[in-house]
């Protein structure tokens, strides 16, 4: 497996292979692998070479959130994605992606502006700049995003779209614990018993989707009812989260950002659901910032 620090070499690697008419599948990441980001090779297996991305890139950080905290491990990740079949790695230093006087960025689309877009202003612009400029390093016939970040699938799309990037964007299922937990580079920052709490953002998803199948179609009532959950008031959802021992009730999340259902495309209000949905959980167990989603498609 190649490891690249250089856009340019990494620019050189690719149109060599793409120029031999070879498709390429780009993974881009920030380190920390787990499964999640495995699943993402994987969906990128069917292009002939895989290439992903290590970078954490401090412009979607905002200066109170955990960049400094963010997790590292390259030796791991790079073991990791060698063992799943990658043919190269590009791992930019900050310098190279940021030299001294960088200050083009990419104005994001309106898919941006709800959910996150409220909640981490300028975050999305910080994601839009960084994909752009992997893609540029980068010119994958392919890239794989992951719909647990289904708000930035669908700004990466856009924008993609918008400005005429040759890349095909391909938004992959999330993957999750045994138990429905989402798998996230923040669930090690989880002690046991806020382990036990973020399962609350899973149940409460599939509680609404479990009564949207039958038949509820009152937005207002679907939201009331994942709310609910997520505050640990629902109690046969809270019984299956408690304590080990079973007895001590249960708290809920400890601030919830947003819990609503919106228009799975431009992610805004929907006054009905007469349309393909996406119900969306962002918000803390402790200081550990947690998301989820879970379609809700009309059959
Ligand atoms: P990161 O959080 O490392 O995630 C990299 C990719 O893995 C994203 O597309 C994300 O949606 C996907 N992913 C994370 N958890 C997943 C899960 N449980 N199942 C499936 N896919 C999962 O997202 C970023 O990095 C950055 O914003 C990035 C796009 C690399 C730009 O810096």
């Amino acid at each position: 497996m190649e490891v690249i620090h250089s856009p340019d070499d990494a620019r050189r690697y690719v149109w060599s292979l793409r120029s031999q008419g070879r498709t390429v599948g780009l993974v881009p990441t920030m380190g920390a692998l787990h499964e999640g980001h495995l699943s993402l090779v994987k969906a990128a297996g069917t292009c002939d070479s895989t290439v992903a991305t290590i970078f954490v890139n401090p412009t979607q950080f905002r200066p109170d959130e955990d960049l400094d905290k963010y997790p590292r491990s390259l030796d791991e990740d790079l073991e990791q994605l060698k063992n799943a079949g990658v043919k190269a790695v590009f791992v930019p230093d900050q310098e190279r992606m940021y030299p001294e006087g960088f200050s083009s960025y990419v104005e994001p689309p309106e898919v941006a502006k709800p959910l996150e877009g409220i909640c981490r202003p300028g975050h999305f612009r910080g994601v839009t700049t960084v994909v752009l400029k992997l893609l540029q390093a980068i010119p994958a016939s392919h890239a794989y995003f992951g719909k647990k970040d289904y708000q930035q699938w669908r700004v990466i799309e856009a924008m993609v779209r918008d400005l005429n990037v040759g890349t095909k964007i391909i938004g992959c299922p999330t993957l999750r614990e045994s138990d429905g937990l989402a798998l996230s580079s923040r669930n090690r920052y989880l002690d046991p018993e806020q382990r036990r709490r973020a399962l609350l953002l899973s149940k409460a998803l599939s509680k609404t989707e479990a009564e949207f199948r039958a038949g509820e179609t009152q937005i207002e009532e679907l939201q009331q009812c994942m709310r609910r959950t997520l505050l640990g008031l629902d109690n046969a959802a809270a019984a299956t989260v408690g304590s080990e021992h079973g007895s001590t009730p249960i708290q809920g999340m400890d601030k919830i950002d947003y819990a609503a259902i919106v228009a799975a495309d431009t992610l805004t209000t929907l006054s009905s659901l007469d349309r393909p949905a996406v119900a969306v959980i962002a918000g803390y167990i402790g200081k550990t910032r947690l998301i989820d989603n879970r379609e809700l498609n009309i059959s």
